[in-house]
């Protein structure tokens, strides 16, 4: 599979001992789940910290997305990726562009990766909507779309909210830098008889900011943490939250950018909906002033989010940057 700006493959960190782990048990209860309806917000904003920095990924439920918005949004995602091929590929990602449909599925058990198709489209803000990459089948894919993306772009600024009061910052310090675009992707890992040698998604860690995924109901994430992996338990309507580079960086690696992987089912389909939020590609990355002092030197460089995404790219080191 060939690196995607949201599925960056880090295959220079992998260690001998991680794959070791792939065929032990695999444990899901200890990944926090955090119930945001609960009247103590004071204690869902530690919760979602502390999640943070000790995992990097949590689920939520009581978020407040309509579970009808939900499955609005996974009924037309499944009915776009049914269509044929030709019909597909009427929103065919251009090689030039982030956006569009784009084949990736290609069994590869030499290199054992490679079983995912992909959507991507932006969905905020308007002005870096383009609908050419919208599927017009089903009829309903837009309005459906638009419709999560209310809701989903409200729940990330709760809970960046959360991650910047954390820092002792005003609550929209992180918003400022990370969200100045919304991209959907939609994940689709079709049935495969070697699923026990081939992954979907190599493991990575996501170059933007926080990403917010809802999958459906087949288990096949897994994060990495103290030299194992775990897999996501399915709590159906939950929104998974992971922590990417660039709130990493901001925090100064109080908050811990997940590495995480995907698995794929012998008989069932996988589908995942994740929303990248992220910088604009201008947009300056690096640790908050206020918050690096003796007791906390600076551990990242400052750098504009569309070098950053190069130099990870392409494996390339950041020592040489002025921070
Ligand atoms: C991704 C990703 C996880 C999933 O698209 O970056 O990690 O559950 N997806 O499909
Ligand atoms: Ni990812």
């Amino acid at each position: 599979m060939s690196p995607s700006e949201s599925t960056i493959t880090n295959s220079g960190i992998i260690s001998d001992n991680m794959v070791l782990e792939r065929d032990q048990d695999i444990p899901s209860s200890h990944i926090p789940v955090v119930d945001l309806s609960n009247p103590d917000q004071e204690l869902v904003a530690r919760a979602v910290v502390k999640a943070s920095e000790e995992w990097g990924v949590f689920q939520v439920v009581n978020h407040g997305i309509p579970t009808k918005v939900i499955q609005r949004l996974q009924n037309v995602g499944r009915q776009f990726f049914e269509l044929s091929e030709e019909e597909k590929n009427a929103v065919a990602k251009p090689d030039d562009s982030r956006e569009g449909y784009a084949r990736r599925y290609e069994l590869d058990l030499e290199r054992k990766t490679g079983t995912v198709d992909q959507l991507f489209h932006n969905i905020w803000p308007p002005s870096s909507v383009n609908y050419k990459y919208w599927p017009k089948n089903p009829l309903d894919y837009r309005e459906a779309n638009e419709e999560y993306t209310k809701h989903v772009k409200m729940l990330s600024e709760k809970i960046m909210e959360w991650l910047s009061e954390g820092l002792g910052l005003w609550g929209e310090a992180i918003k400022e830098v990370i969200s100045g675009e919304y991209m959907m992707i939609v994940n689709y890992y079709p049935p495969c008889p070697h699923s026990d040698l081939i992954e979907g998604l190599d493991p990575h860690t996501d170059v933007s900011g926080l990403t917010l995924i809802l999958p459906n109901e087949i288990p096949g994430l897994q994060v990495f943490k103290d030299d194992h992996w775990f897999g996501l338990e399915n709590i159906p309507s939950a929104v998974i939250v992971i922590i990417g580079d660039q709130i990493e960086r901001l925090s100064n690696g109080r908050y811990k950018s997940v590495l995480h992987k995907t698995t794929v089912d012998k008989e069932r389909t996988r589908m995942s909906w994740p929303v990248l939020v992220r910088p604009t590609n201008d947009m300056v990355v690096g640790p908050f002033p206020e918050i690096i002092g003796h007791d906390n030197p600076p551990k990242f460089k400052h750098i504009a989010y569309k070098d950053y995404i190069y130099r990870k790219l392409r494996h390339l080191s950041f020592a040489d940057l002025d921070s």
